[in-house]
């Protein structure tokens, strides 16, 4: 049985919802990648779905990935940036080095070489995959369901993924008229922690309820929330305008849809 991952979720939905959409399916193997697209293709309607190898860790998988993806169509309109680990390494400084470089750097790697793809794009998209728990805000919070669990690496890769969103909805707005979000996929039942049955006791959702943020985001359903952090239900304040050292109290959910 598959096991179920919100990567693949938001892939089938595409693929589901609009022959308008072609989705490559990227897996750090070829074999995992054309896996995920054969289950894919196997769906009732299957429309357009691709296998990509990508290690978003590597730099020569990102090149070659970028060089298929420009050889098919030439440009690229949506970017999710969806790879992310918990770390398995012990001690907190290799933790964090180990969420860094696969929960951001490789963000960068990824975002930055496919550029040129992205700039021939006229209505340009990219999310990056985050966290609530990558907001300072809701650490400080007592109150918050977040605020208990420990998690610092993983917490702090998420972080800089929120500030790295932030300023490239900044510039990537200038540069090529890009929307860019992080994005809250909410607690999902999934193999992050290699345990999805102990967080749908959590109350996780199913990766596909999460997998409709996504589609929102890409249709214009949320455009008047380019550059947060948005869950499925709103927008989590990161620090933006708040003095945190005073402000740990404040009202973290700025509004429900
Ligand atoms: N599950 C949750 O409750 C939750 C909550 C908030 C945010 N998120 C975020 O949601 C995203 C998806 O996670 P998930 O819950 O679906 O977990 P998951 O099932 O573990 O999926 C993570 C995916 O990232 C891939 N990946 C990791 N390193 C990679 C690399 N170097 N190159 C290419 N692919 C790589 C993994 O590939 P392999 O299969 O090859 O390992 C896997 O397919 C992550 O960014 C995670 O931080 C999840």
């Amino acid at each position: 049985m598959r096991i179920p991952a919100f990567g693949y979720e938001v892939a089938k939905l595409f693929a589901n919802t609009s022959a308008r959409y072609h989705v490559f399916v990227s897996g750090r193997s070829s074999e995992t990648a054309k896996q995920a697209t054969a289950s894919l293709q196997a769906q009732p309607s299957p429309r357009g779905t691709y296998a990509l190898e990508l290690d978003t860790t590597n730099q020569s998988s990102i090149t070659n990935a970028v060089k298929e993806v420009g050889s098919l169509f030439g440009r690229l309109d949506v970017l999710v940036n969806n790879a992310g680990i918990q770390p398995t390494n012990s001690g907190l400084p290799s933790q964090l080095r180990q969420c860094l470089e696969t929960n951001t750097i490789a963000q960068i790697a990824v975002t930055e070489a496919f550029k040129p793809l992205l700039a021939k794009s006229a209505n340009l998209r990219i999310l990056f995959i985050s966290s609530t728990v990558g907001s300072v805000t809701v650490r400080c919070d007592p109150m918050n369901m977040s605020y208990h669990g420990s998690a610092t690496a993983y917490r702090t890769s998420k972080a800089a993924l929120n500030m790295l969103a932030a300023c490239y909805a900044k510039e990537l707005k200038d540069e090529f008229g890009a929307k860019v979000w992080a994005v809250d996929p909410g607690l999902v039942a999934t193999n992050l922690t290699r345990n999805p049955d102990a967080l749908r006791a959590r109350g996780a959702l199913e990766p596909d309820t999460s997998a409709q943020t996504i589609l929102g985001l890409v249709e214009g359903k949320r455009d008047e929330d380019v550059g947060k952090l948005v869950h499925k239900d709103g927008v989590w304040l990161l620090v933006r305008g708040v003095w945190v050292e005073t402000g740990c109290r404040i009202s973290i959910l700025l509004g429900s849809k």
